[in-house]
């Protein structure tokens, strides 16, 4: 295959890269990125041209990508460029708006312009989307299917039900083969520390307080970046043209719950290994103190779901998908991977505009929780 991974340097971009590349030997990967605040070339593996690219470009740029398609013989894009933060997406809808929604345009007109002209050529488009398009569920409510109608909450999950839509469309209108994942939230290495997961691990090794929205009370299925990406494989694999699947690994947990496993997870590696404290000695194990001594309740993001979940049954049955990580050894794994990635992430927090958006996002921590 030939594959165009657009966003292929953010979080879950990048890491089906990595995947990819261990699993399919023989593909070309060419990687569209813009490098928002968002994308990091340094998250992509070392592999030699011949395998992979790197195109720091806009999804937007029509003219641009339907070059990129033809020079590269592109079979298959994996789209997940997107602007994927909510509270960002609260903060300013109309950026949010353009890239996800105007962007998956653009990239749906080069496609049908390269891939449905006189030559038709075997192809796929793949968008990658989330569970937030479906809104969300009180407790006890049955978890989402793939004909939950949609009903989105914020901007950032407006934007990408308007994705889908299109989506859909081109492939009802043209004949474009499409597919799509919805998802539910992921974790894992590479993930930009602005999310639950990866905030709070740098948080505690640089002995900052856990800005928990609300209670804590809001109920996420968290998926591991690796099983969401073994998702995509096999709907790339088998998937029919014009169908919906969701990825889920039945995992359901409140807020508050994955930050005292986080915080237990850190003080247990803290507690294998001693030089840790030497290494981030302003993190609470280092002086006695437990994790979770800095959780802060603030206040609540506004119209923040309260429960999201997936039922992936129509992937399982349809195509073999099995989740393969469970939740503790994940989240262990991750808190691994930034303990021995902190160049990484320190390069990200040097970043002026990471500490000014930080801080400005949860600047009252202090004030609700009193
Ligand atoms: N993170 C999750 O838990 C989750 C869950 C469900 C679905 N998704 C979806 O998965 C996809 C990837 O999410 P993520 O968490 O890796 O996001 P991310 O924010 O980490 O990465 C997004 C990437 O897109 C790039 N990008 C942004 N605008 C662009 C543009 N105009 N042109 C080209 N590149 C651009 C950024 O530079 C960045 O590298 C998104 O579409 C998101 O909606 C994410």
């Amino acid at each position: 295959m030939r594959l165009l991974i657009t966003g292929g340097a953010g979080f879950i971009g990048a890491n089906f890269v990595h995947y990819w590349a261990r699993r399919h030997d023989g593909d070309r990967l060419v990687v569209l990125d813009a490098l928002t605040y968002a994308g990091n070339r340094a998250s992509l593996p070392e592999l030699d041209e011949g395998r992979l690219r790197f195109v720091q470009g806009d999804i937007r740029q029509q003219a641009d990508v339907e070059a990129l398609l033809r020079e590269e013989e592109i079979d298959t894009i994996v789209h997940f460029a997107a602007e994927s933060h909510v509270d960002r997406s609260i903060a300013g809808p109309e950026h949010c708006v353009a890239v996800n929604v105007l962007g998956t345009l653009s990239l749906l007109e080069a496609a049908r312009c390269v891939w449905l002209g006189e030559d038709r050529v075997a192809h796929r488009f793949h968008h990658v989307s989330t569970d937030e398009v479906y809104g969300s569920l009180s407790a006890g409510q049955p978890a989402f299917t793939e004909t939950t109608p949609y009903a989105p909450n914020s901007p950032y999950a407006a934007s990408k039900a308007a994705a889908d839509h299109l989506v859909r469309a081109y492939h009802e209108t043209y004949g474009l083969a499409t597919t799509i994942s919805n998802c539910s939230i992921n974790y894992g290495p590479y993930h930009f520390p602005e999310k639950l997961i990866p905030l709070f691990i740098v948080n505690l090794l640089e002995g900052r307080d856990l800005p928990v929205y609300g209670e804590g009370i809001n109920v996420r299925d968290w998926l591991h970046v690796d099983d969401h990406c073994r998702g995509i494989e096999s709907i790339l694999a088998a998937g029919s043209a014009g169908e919906l699947y969701n990825v889920g690994s039945r995992n359901e947990r409140g807020n508050l719950e994955v930050v005292k496993e986080l915080c237990k997870a850190v003080d247990v590696a803290f507690a294998a290994d001693s030089d840790l404290a030497t290494r981030f000695p302003a993190a609470p194990p280092a002086h006695g103190a437990e994790c979770a001594s800095r959780i802060r309740f603030v206040r609540d993001r506004p119209g923040h779901d309260l429960r999201y979940a997936i039922d992936p049954s129509k992937l399982e049955k349809e195509l073999g998908f099995a989740a393969e990580v469970d939740f503790a050894s994940g989240l262990r794994q991750t808190v691994q991977w930034y303990l021995a990635h902190e160049t990484w992430w320190r390069a990200i927090l040097a970043r002026g505009s990471y500490r000014e958006w930080v801080d400005r996002q949860y600047g009252d921590a202090e004030e609700a929780s009193a």
